[in-house]
């Protein structure tokens, strides 16, 4: 099957230009102008429309068990919902308990995930430490395209790692070039904070964001971020809500360490009001960790997105719906936390990124796709459309618009975050490995159609700079 998407404008993270783009099979055979296509092909007319790489969210919770309950979202309706929003790809998080086997924690993620309609990877978690811990890092970078380990400074008593996990950690993902990531909380200060708060009959969902300040979020980014650079690790810090988190990346980006940041595009246009919200189920349905936060924070979050010390764009899409909420009915500690927006978030950022002149098409596709597939290393198979690529594309219309609502969308939740937002600027089609999943607002998937995608360590896309890095100044490690 062939597919020519004929006059639209070609999308990359570095410029735009007028092109068609053929697709033979999974993949993109040419891009140029005017290009003949074999018999049988069939034609998409992208006249006034942008092509662009699909979206890679590499920060999303499908069936995510939590507090005895599990996220409502599955990896067939997660995927598909997430190409009805032109997101062709997902990196999801296999977490181990502590003491877990991550093998185990992996395989247990692999099945869960064979139903998804569109590609995926899996981040690994590391929620403790022993010498099988890592081993198995080692294995599942070896045998399982695993690049990318992922570190809790939150959640003490469940899956938080301590510094000297972290630590560890750091230094095997260091030995095997792998990407170490990093939910920047203090969960000691967290849980303190949450016990004041509660003691002081504050137990509704304001109660959440007062214990978890940006200072929290601040402090442990900068300490994830300075034992990485004692290690010579590179760091990615996931989902920044808050000027202090971005300044620290901000000062060590510009000391020359390899620190990437991302940014949730919920923290970009909600701020912390949702909280004082009357209704208990709109303010419990915004309980996610790290909060909403005030609008000087987000303004600061436009800015690093804008500069380009934020890098990615995700959503932590983790979703429960109000009954599951309300298992925190009297105690805003019980509330299960996340928030979804795996199919609102390029729509979103478009609206209020690209419309409003913030960010151009090219910031959108780098901020969407590309930077995520270069980070975690699995361009150029994704995140850009050049021949030889995997065909996942989205042919973006620019006006078309979109009155976001929970009884409209496709996630399998019955709250959004952001209902009643109009989105100026949607998809028209969405391809993955060249099979259109959505097209004209219908939604065409099959379970289990997606793919798990390796990703090897050492990306091209940082080791050249940790190896300047590493003759520049040998870090200390390497001293002693
Ligand atoms: O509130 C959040 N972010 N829920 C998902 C679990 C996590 O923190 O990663
Ligand atoms: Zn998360």
């Amino acid at each position: 099957m062939s597919i020519l998407i004929r006059g639209g404008t070609v999308v990359s993270a570095e410029g735009q230009r007028r092109a068609d783009v053929l697709v033979v099979g999974e993949t993109i055979a040419a891009v140029g102008p005017d290009l003949d296509a074999p018999a049988g092909t069939r034609f998409v007319d992208a006249g006034g429309a942008y092509v662009m790489p699909g979206g890679i969210d590499p920060h999303t919770h499908m069936e995510l068990p939590v507090m005895g309950t599990v996220a409502s979202e599955d990896f067939f309706t997660g995927t598909a919902a997430a190409a009805a929003g032109g997101t062709t790809m997902i990196i999801d998080f296999a977490i181990p308990d502590p003491q877990q086997s991550l093998l185990e924690a992996y395989h247990t993620w692999r099945s869960r995930a064979e139903k998804a309609a569109s590609d995926y990877s899996l981040h690994v978690v590391v929620t403790w430490w022993s010498d099988q811990v890592r081993e198995e890092m080692g294995v599942l970078c070896r045998d399982h395209g695993v690049n990318s380990f992922k570190h809790y400074m939150a959640y003490k008593d469940t899956i938080m790692c301590d510094d000297e996990v972290l630590i560890q950690s750091l230094l095997r993902c260091r030995e095997l070039g792998a990407l170490a990531t990093v939910h920047a909380e203090n969960g000691d200060l967290v849980h303190v904070l949450q016990q004041v708060i509660y003691d002081q009959g504050i137990t509704g969902p304001e109660g959440h964001p007062l214990s978890r300040p940006p200072e929290v979020e601040g402090e442990a980014a900068n300490r994830a971020i300075r034992l990485a650079e004692a290690l010579g690790t590179p760091v990615y810090i996931v989902h920044n809500s808050c000027a202090d988190s971005l300044e620290a990346i901000t000062r060590a980006r510009l000391a020359g360490q390899i620190v990437f940041g991302e940014v949730l595009a919920q923290h970009l246009v909600i701020d912390d009001s949702v909280y004082r919200d009357e209704d208990w189920d709109r303010a419990a349905g915004h309980v996610m960790s790290p909060p909403f936060r005030s609008r000087e924070h987000q303004a600061a979050l436009w800015g690093g997105l804008q500069s380009g010390m934020l890098q990615v764009t995700a959503t932590d899409h983790c979703c429960f719906c109000r009954e599951q909420k309300r298992m925190g009915k009297d105690d805003f500690r019980r509330i299960p936390n996340g928030t979804s927006g795996v199919q609102d978030r390029m729509a979103v950022l478009w609206h209020h990124g690209v419309r409003t002149g913030r960010l151009t098409p090219s910031q959108f596709v780098a901020a969407t796709s590309t930077n995520a597939a270069r980070i975690f290393n699995i361009a150029p198979r994704k995140g850009v459309i050049q021949p030889g690529s995997d065909a996942d594309i989205v042919v973006w219309d620019p006006e078309r618009s979109r009155t976001i609502s929970a009884t409209t969308h496709h996630q399998n939740i019955d709250f959004n975050i952001y209902e009643g937002m109009e989105v100026i600027g949607n998809p028209a089609m969405t391809l993955s490995r060249g099979r259109v999943l959505f097209e004209d607002g219908r939604l065409q998937v099959e379970r289990g159609t997606g793919r798990y995608i390796d990703r090897p360590c050492n990306a091209d896309f940082w080791e050249a700079q940790r190896v300047r890095n590493r003759l520049a100044a040998p870090t200390p490690v390497e001293r002693g």
